[in-house]
């Protein structure tokens, strides 16, 4: 059942040309594959026979070089297709009947409202079709799809349209042809009655491009800023990587009903509709942020995944860690770098370091798996783009960008791994990656100790480093790693006085100390600048020490993670009091610097609004060994109260000064201003005082955007059952005809820390316009839940384990891959108290006793009760 990286072999028949035809008709679809074939005899011998992987459908003829064959001279079940015997070079003809109306799992060929689309990635094209799906098969393709044209006026698929034409009894079709070779997985077909808007992009060396964005009709409004941020993403790679697009057409088609955020497939990317539809009203600051950064991301995969791809799906982090880093890249180039890096690292900190600590800890280069869809994770993505990251400022912007051309240079067209990649860092960056590799092979978060000794006799600061990774399934001995230390020196004013060449400390051995001399006393180092390595910090500032560097540290990241440590060391406090049934109390002091950082008018206002969020109870849980779920929600309450209650006046002064923007303007400082505003009005309202519930239902009632809107709808779901259920029944009636907005409406619901959300999580799984069949509503709804609202999932009497399991095992019946994204809400098991545990284990038990469980579920929840 698991398949091992080590059982590698290339492939016993290769296929050089795909020629396919979808013949679409209600309740069926028939599907012709004409595949040219050549065996390997590298690896194969006269005697080897066929084996194409195959869904579960029926096949209704195969020919072999125009030779139709018996259904007894193939095999076909069970996951396969098999010829015994085949010719060393040969055509088959394969022709197969699909359900797609049918297909609840969203991979392969299925149907989102009335339009048909497809995911094939990680294993979807064999759901099509047998065939070969593994990424180092790489064929050129051809699709000809033949359909009804009033209900399917609009035929894509990848390349470029060769073909179309009128046919008998109202269809129609439409020929393409992609001139690239490439993997299955980047196989895509739409056919629907879908708008479009178009506009044209030239690229550098001249080639006129069109692109076309497609949505359902009644929200094609919608696609600008999508259109917009194409162009945008178009225009960095070439600026940044010198990588232009190489075909005529670009085509991004919004579904409503998919698994994943976005799809790279060539020429005709396939979106979740989250992340194409936006306007000023419908959408928030953080949604159109969030479609820049996807559309940019699966149009930088054209060079980064797909002109080069993958040997293996165990070099998934390949194309993704590099693409994320390069998406990354382009949202810090184009808006905020400081914010966007803040960002990045409370998303890496918050779920990635959790993934490593837990029973799916695996390598960013995974060494197997039993569902390749479970290892999509924040670990292949996030973590893969630290490490990009981390090589990229080693050897440097210039080198990386020599090194990146030379990978194209050498691998283009061509199916590669890991080491491909270090292989032309280290030969184009002129360094030794030999340790800096483990990083890819090795699971789990470093934890660095930093400890300092000032000598004033000498004027000598000490810094030594300790680095340690804790043994789990994957290694039982972990060996230290090459870890790059971005850092600076600080005097008591301030001023940068680090010792030439020095910003830059390379860890290499376990403990390791550097020495610096001419050091005046209380100067602080400024440590991992940038978060320039993905481990666990552990300083012995005090908190005197924080709050100066969160208000002096040239680094702004650095600036934001001082004031974070000030608060969770705050809340440890706090929350030991309450454990210790002890008076509470806020030190002034950190009322003090917050209150300094609120009050300076110099500050990016998109920066205070992540430097004065608190963590959330999700992340403040991290901090503990023992979760304390009730501590942590009073301790979290107590202290955003305190602060409130202290700074009332310093709120109300902030949230005037912030609406003066222009609430419909995208810029930077616009959104900069309502982020403030609205991390002010939230502060305020958790008072549940008269005077701050009326200013937020004010806000609420006068917003002029989705991001005012939903945030002041946000509080008022925290303050009291009764405003919450006005506000709900309103947003209700001002809301129900768009889809994306609903999902905001859920997820609000789900996440309110009030008592009763449980029940009303369970009555809204009724709701006419939930449906546990769409991905995105059960994200907003049973996900966010599980994943987000820490002190209902996590309820004492175990009614919040038992919904969830319960919603595992029914949509595990509808859909693999999203019932298992939902299992692994139990992956933290182990940081909780033993009645929790007891209760989790049952639950986990239960599911794993489901007669049809799928692979995908199994292979999460066996890791959780391992
Ligand atoms: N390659 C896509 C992207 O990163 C995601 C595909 C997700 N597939 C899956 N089986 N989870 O843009
Ligand atoms: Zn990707």
């Amino acid at each position: 059942k698991t398949i091992y990286l080590k059982d590698y072999k290339p492939a016993e028949f290769i296929v050089d040309r795909v020629d396919l035809t979808f013949d679409i008709k209600d309740n069926q679809t028939k599907v012709t594959s004409i595949l040219n074939i050549h065996k390997n005899f590298d690896i194969a011998d006269k005697n080897t026979s066929l084996v194409f992987d195959k869904g579960d459908f029926e096949i209704s003829s195969v020919i072999a070089n125009g030779m139709l064959l018996l259904p007894e001279e193939y095999e076909s079940g069970g996951g396969y297709f098999k010829l015994a015997r085949t010719p060393d070079i040969f055509d088959l003809e394969i022709i197969s009947i699909l359900k797609p109306e049918e297909n609840t799992s969203l991979e392969g060929l299925y149907k989102s409202g009335d339009i048909f689309c497809t995911q094939c990635e990680a294993q979807g094209f064999r759901k099509i079709t047998p065939f070969p799906d593994r990424p180092d098969i790489m064929a050129v393709y051809s699709c000809t799809i033949i359909a009804d044209k009033t209900q399917y006026p609009v035929l894509l698929s990848n390349g470029n349209l060769v073909d179309s034409g009128d046919l008998d009894n109202n269809r129609h079709f439409v020929r393409w042809e992609d001139p690239f070779k490439k993997p299955s997985y980047l196989f895509a077909l739409v056919a629907g009655d879908l708008e479009h808007i178009h506009d044209q992009f030239t690229t550098k060396s001249g080639r006129n491009v069109d692109l076309k964005i497609y949505s359902e009709r009644e929200n094609i409004d919608k696609c600008y800023h999508a259109m917009k941020s194409l162009k945008q993403a178009m225009e960095w790679d070439e600026k940044r990587f010198g990588l232009e697009y190489d075909l005529d057409l670009y085509q991004i088609v919004a579904i409503n009903d998919f698994n994943a955020g976005a799809m790279e497939n060539k020429g005709l990317n396939i979106f979740n509709s989250k992340y194409v539809l936006a306007n000023p009203e419908t959408a928030t600051d953080e949604d159109f942020l969030n479609i820049q950064g996807v559309i940019g991301h699966e149009y930088f995969h054209n060079w980064t995944g797909n002109r080069v791809t993958l040997k293996n799906w165990f070099q998934l982090s390949l194309k993704e860690g590099l693409t994320v880093f390069r998406d990354q890249e382009f949202s810090s180039d184009l808006n905020s770098r400081g914010v966007k890096r803040i960002s990045c690292v409370r998303n890496l900190r918050g779920s990635q370091f959790p993934e490593d600590a837990g029973p799916m800890t695996h390598p960013v280069r995974p060494d197997s798996y039993i569902k390749m869809d479970n290892f999509y994770t924040m670990t292949v993505y996030e973590k893969g783009s630290e490490l990009i990251r981390m090589i990229h400022q080693l050897i440097g912007e210039k080198k990386f960008r020599k090194a990146i051309d030379l990978y194209f240079e050498k691998f283009d067209g061509m199916a590669v791994t890991i080491e491909d990649f270090i292989g032309v860092m280290e030969e184009a960056g002129g360094l030794d990656l030999n340790q800096f590799k483990l990083w890819y092979f090795q699971s789990g978060t470093p934890t660095v100790k930093v400890e300092r000794s000032y000598n004033p006799d000498l004027k000598q600061l000490a810094i030594t480093f300790e680095q340690h990774i804790a043994p789990d399934r994957n290694q039982s001995k972990k060996k230290p790693l090459h870890i790059p230390v971005k850092f600076a020196i600080i005097d008591n004013k301030g001023n940068d006085i680090t010792p030439e060449s020095k910003s830059l400390l390379e860890l290499t051995s376990g403990r390791q100390t550097f020495v610096f001399g001419n050091i005046p006393e209380n100067s602080l180092p400024s440590l991992f600048r940038q978060f320039s390595a993905p481990v666990k910090i552990k300083t012995d500032f005090t908190n005197e020490e924080l709050a100066f560097l969160m208000a002096n540290d040239p680094d702004e990241f650095n600036r934001w993670d001082a004031a974070q440590t000030l608060f969770v060391n705050e809340l440890k406090r706090i929350i030991t009091a309450i454990q210790a049934d002890k008076e509470l109390s806020v030190s002034p002091n950190l009322i003090k610097a917050f209150k300094k950082a609120l009050l300076n008018q110099h500050t990016d206002h998109a920066f205070l609004a992540k430097a004065l969020s608190l963590p959330m109870e999700t992340e403040i849980k991290n901090h503990f060994d023992l979760v304390d779920v009730h501590a942590i929600h009073r301790g979290r309450l107590f202290l955003k109260q305190q602060i409130a209650k202290q700074l009332k006046q310093h709120f109300m002064d902030l949230i005037d000064y912030c609406s003066k923007s222009d609430p419909l303007s995208l810029s930077h400082g616009a959104m900069a201003d309502r982020s403030l505003k609205n991390l002010s009005l939230s502060y305020l309202g958790c008072l549940k005082e008269t005077d701050t519930t009326q200013l937020v239902l004010r806000h609420y009632a006068t917003a002029k955007n989705m991001t005012d809107e939903i945030a002041a709808f946000k509080i008022l779901s925290e303050i009291h059952p009764d405003i919450k259920q006005t506000a709900v029944k309103n947003f209700y009636s001002k809301w129900q005809h768009d889809k994306l907005v609903l999902d905001k409406w859920f997820a609000v619901q789900a996440g309110s820390s009030l008592p009763n959300t449980l029940n009303i999580v369970k009555s809204l799984i009724k709701h006419p316009d939930f449906s546990i069949k769409n991905p995105n509503k059960v994200r907003s709804l049973i996900y966010m839940f599980a994943m987000q609202n820490h002190i209902n999932f996590h309820q004492k009497n175990g009614d919040g384990y038992r919904f969830i399991a319960d919603q595992i095992i029914a949509l595990d019946k509808i859909n693999h891959q999203i019932a298992a994204r939902l299992s692994s809400c139990f992956n933290q098991m182990k940081r909780y108290d033993n009645a929790r545990k007891i209760i989790i284990k049952k639950e986990l038990e239960r599911i794993l006793c489901v007669p049809t469980l799928s692979k995908n579920v199994y292979e999460i929840v066996s890791r959780a009760l391992e």
